[in-house]
């Protein structure tokens, strides 16, 4: 069957104008209606409650029209389904328990993982269902490597400094643990395909604080494995990666990794890396979500500076990183209009 959605036809390799759009963190706080919903269950409980993660992911297809609805769940619920303690502090971000040896490591349980990602897979059944048929579903994972960053910091961090020093001090270890994701990664994203999901993403989003010869280790080694690892069981599956400040490592990545996409952030110039990749490769991305949230004629401006020169070549519009919960919902709505004006 020829692919009737704009998003699956552009990750395929297609040009399509006006260039398909959707958001990272589009479900969120700034949404009145997501803030609604929130005092209803702690977030791990909104994740993996049916109704409400349907709903939440919902959300901005019914107020937007979104080309992609991205599942409503989180990249820190693979190692929480492993046994890891997690909980998410208000104005602090996730706090887990850290793994930072080998009997931490061997206490987790990847065993349990499809049975605790059972109910997210039911999400993705009732929204292959619910969704308008031109709108993707997206589901998603961590890559290993910044999963890894938080199982081992316990939590956020801005150099990462406990998990890069256990990497480079007891690298076996590291790799044990960066193996163990690969395998349970690959089989949850198998899982979210086969539950109705049309395509998944990959986020990386530290993979930026690492040296080439590291990031060619932990990031683009681990990636390839499960990309190669869902193309062999699911053959045709559609990836997008988000090597998150990987500045010119980026595009080795794209071309050892073999995804489909390629999401930029904020600080790449796009039309200048689309010189620089296959004319077959799309690229997503990168509006800064700060020019989102200032609204007006700068972003107006800014969406055009970003979708016309790469018109012409596989392109999803997106932010360069999350919207931001303070940001207007009109804003959201002025990007959208902005991408779709066919001027
Ligand atoms: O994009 C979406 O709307 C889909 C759902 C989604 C969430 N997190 C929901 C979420 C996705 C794809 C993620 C990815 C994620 N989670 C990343 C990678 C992308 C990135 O932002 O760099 C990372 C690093 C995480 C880990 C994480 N989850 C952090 C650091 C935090 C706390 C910071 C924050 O924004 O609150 C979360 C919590 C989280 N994940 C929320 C949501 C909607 C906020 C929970 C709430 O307040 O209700």
């Amino acid at each position: 069957m020829a692919q009737a959605k704009p998003l699956m036809r552009v990750l395929a390799g297609e040009a399509v104008w006006p260039p398909p759009v959707w958001l990272m963190r589009q479900a969120g706080r700034y949404l009145p209606e997501f803030r609604a919903e929130r005092a209803r269950a702690d977030f791990l409980t909104r994740c993996t409650t049916p109704d409400i993660a349907t709903e939440l992911t919902m959300q901005p297809i019914r107020r937007y029209g979104m080309d992609a609805a991205i599942l409503f769940s989180d990249i820190l619920v693979l190692p929480w389904a492993m046994g890891q303690d997690l909980r998410f502090i208000e104005g602090r971000g996730p706090v887990m328990e850290p793994i930072r040896n080998r009997q931490a490591l061997a206490a987790l349980s990847p065993d349990r993982v499809a049975s605790v990602v059972a109910p997210i897979q039911e999400t993705l059944r009732r929204l292959s269902t619910d969704l308008p048929a031109s709108t993707t579903l997206l589901g998603f994972a961590g890559s290993p490597f910044t999963v890894a960053c938080y199982m081992v910091e316990g939590g956020s961090s801005r150099e990462f400094a406990v998990t890069r020093t256990m990497a480079l001090q007891d690298p076996a270890l590291f790799d044990d643990l960066i193996a163990l994701l690969v395998r349970t990664t690959t089989d949850m994203l198998i899982g979210q395909i086969d539950a109705g999901a049309d395509a998944v993403m990959l986020f990386d989003s530290w993979s930026g604080i690492l040296p080439p010869s590291q990031f060619r280790r932990h990031v683009i080694a681990p990636t390839r494995e499960i990309v190669a690892g869902i193309r062999a069981a699911r053959p045709g599956t559609r990836i997008i990666g988000f090597p998150r400040l990987a500045g010119l490592m980026a595009i080795e990545y794209a071309e050892a990794t073999g995804v489909d996409a390629l999401a930029c952030d904020t600080s790449v110039d796009m039309a200048a890396l689309a010189k620089r990749v296959p004319d077959t490769l799309a690229l997503q991305g990168n509006l800064d979500p700060v020019i989102l949230r200032a609204g007006g004629q700068a972003l107006t401006d800014e969406v055009r500076r970003i979708r016309n020169p790469l018109r012409g070549r596989p392109h999803v519009f997106n932010l360069g990183h999350g919207v931001m919960p303070d940001t207007s919902p009109d804003h959201v709505g002025q990007l959208v209009d902005a991408v779709r004006d066919p001027g």
